[in-house]
């Protein structure tokens, strides 16, 4: 028997009808024809998809059947000198050439932001390409918007580099661990923010000089705030959410803050105290509610989060089944994107990508879970302030925090010569027992209020 897949690809079933009384043995083979790939974007991870492509066209052969060809280059400035030679593979500054090259069956999209990415991946959907794509913040802002287009047109979205770079966190959601019911995600997902907290502490550098680095090195986005704000962490942790929970959670309903006033004081002090500041981001099950949260948090240093360095990411999943996972690698970075963007090409071109789609299409449909409020939310925290060193002033702080029912654990303040307005300032770092984030904000404001208080004030959950 012989039939057609969607892109044409000639599929011959040969049935061998064993001697009778011999099982039947149904033996499918496949002619396989070239995969034709289109790569949207050449920065720093579609640079990396190229050099992949190149240097293990044997071995992507051998696991796929198939010969991955690049047919075509869309970049935005085509006179721009790249760091890998494209030979003469066509490049271009306009989409519509791949959009209109029926030979094309993939798109790999490595361009960030929304516009006109949204349009882009609309049109090539639109127009019978199937799309592998790094773009958290599109699949963020405009997921649902796009999957459903993809289901209309049966087409596949591919996505395992948009989340934790090389880690393939994707994939075990939406395949391994499919038979758990998930309870709770605890990961560092952004590896800009990481590798400032890590060097920080480990090199006594300045935020400025380390947040260079991390520019330097391709682990930044192109407006890096959205690193260091939590937004970035937020989309991805939006983005596992509702893969494992079923759940949409939108920015605005995650407890999120970033790193951009944590000083080398806060991750001195914590380091002392036994623990590491690290951007957590958490999504978890507690009472039938979704709590979900991005903040610079107090991990305990001998845990394998608190141990997370440099510009890696680590995702720790529990399943009712399976337990607690973690997985751990480069969450950023040119090869290790890259690299998930090319396991993505090998389950497509094997026709893995287009069944596992189909159940995540399903997953999207579910009943979502309710959100836990977030003033709700219980914890214990850390807190810093910079105050006038005068009398009286811890006494009013305690006095706040008492009167909201906010339990202090421990008190620390140093000597120190810092000046503010040619007076003596102090740095006060409280340590709470377990409280809730509503409470902790009203005893904040009243704080904030105080006239002794000078400069930023710092708030961190313990995840102890
Ligand atoms: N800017 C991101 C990070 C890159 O630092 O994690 C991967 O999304």
């Amino acid at each position: 028997m012989q039939s057609l897949d969607q892109h044409g690809a000639l599929f011959l079933t040969i049935k061998l009808q064993m001697k009778q009384g011999k099982p039947a043995l149904g033996l499918l083979m496949t002619q396989s024809p070239d995969l034709n790939i289109a790569l949207v974007g050449c920065g720093t991870v579609g640079t990396g998809v190229v050099k992949i492509l190149q240097s293990s066209m044997d071995s992507l052969r051998q696991r796929t059947g198939r010969s991955i060809q690049l047919r075509r280059v869309i970049v935005k400035d085509t006179s721009k000198v790249r760091d890998v030679d494209l030979g003469r593979i066509p490049v271009s500054n306009d989409i519509r050439t791949v959009i209109d090259d029926p030979e094309i069956h993939v798109a790999i999209h490595v361009v960030g932001g929304i516009n006109p990415a949204r349009e882009d991946v609309t049109r090539l959907l639109e127009s019978g390409k199937d799309v592998i794509t790094a773009n958290k913040a599109l699949l963020y802002e405009h997921g649902a918007e796009l999957f459903a287009i993809a289901g209309k047109r049966n087409r596949t979205i591919c996505f395992e580099a948009a989340v934790a770079g090389g880690i393939p966190i994707i994939s075990a959601v939406n395949t391994a661990l499919t038979a758990n019911r998930i309870v709770s995600i605890e990961a560092i997902l952004n590896g800009t923010s990481n590798f400032i907290l890590t060097r920080m502490l480990d090199r006594r550098e300045t935020y400025d000089a380390v947040l260079a680095e991390a520019q330097a090195r391709g682990y930044a986005e192109a407006d890096p705030a959205m690193d260091v704000d939590g937004t970035d962490a937020a989309q991805k942790l939006s983005i596992l959410t509702q893969l494992a929970f079923g759940t949409r959670v939108p920015l605005e309903d995650i407890v999120r803050q970033g790193i951009q006033q944590i000083e080398l004081l806060d991750l001195l002090v914590a380091a002392e105290l036994g623990y590491r500041v690290k951007l957590l981001a958490t999504s978890r099950i507690a009472k039938d509610r979704l709590e979900v949260s991005v903040q610079p948090t107090l991990v305990r240093t001998n845990r394998a989060i608190g141990m997370t360095s440099g510009a890696d990411n680590i995702v720790s999943i529990e399943g009712d089944a399976v337990g607690v996972l973690r997985l751990s690698g480069a969450g950023a970075g040119q090869m290790p994107t890259a690299s998930a963007v090319m396991a993505d090409v090998v389950d497509y071109s094997t026709g893995r990508a287009a069944i596992t789609f189909q159940s995540i299409l399903r997953v999207h449909n579910q009943k979502p879970v309710q959100l836990q409020p977030q003033e709700e939310l219980s914890r214990r925290y850390y807190l810093r302030f910079t105050v006038a060193d005068r009398p009286h002033v811890l006494a009013d702080i305690a006095d706040i925090l008492g009167r909201n029912e906010i339990s202090i654990s421990s008190v620390r303040q140093d000597e120190t010569d810092d000046v503010a307005d040619d007076a003596g300032v102090a740095r006060l770092v409280i340590m709470t027992h377990r409280t809730t984030e509503g409470r902790l904000r009203i005893a904040d404001r009243k704080i904030a209020a105080l006239s002794s208080i000078r400069g930023d004030r710092i708030r961190m959950p313990i995840a102890d």
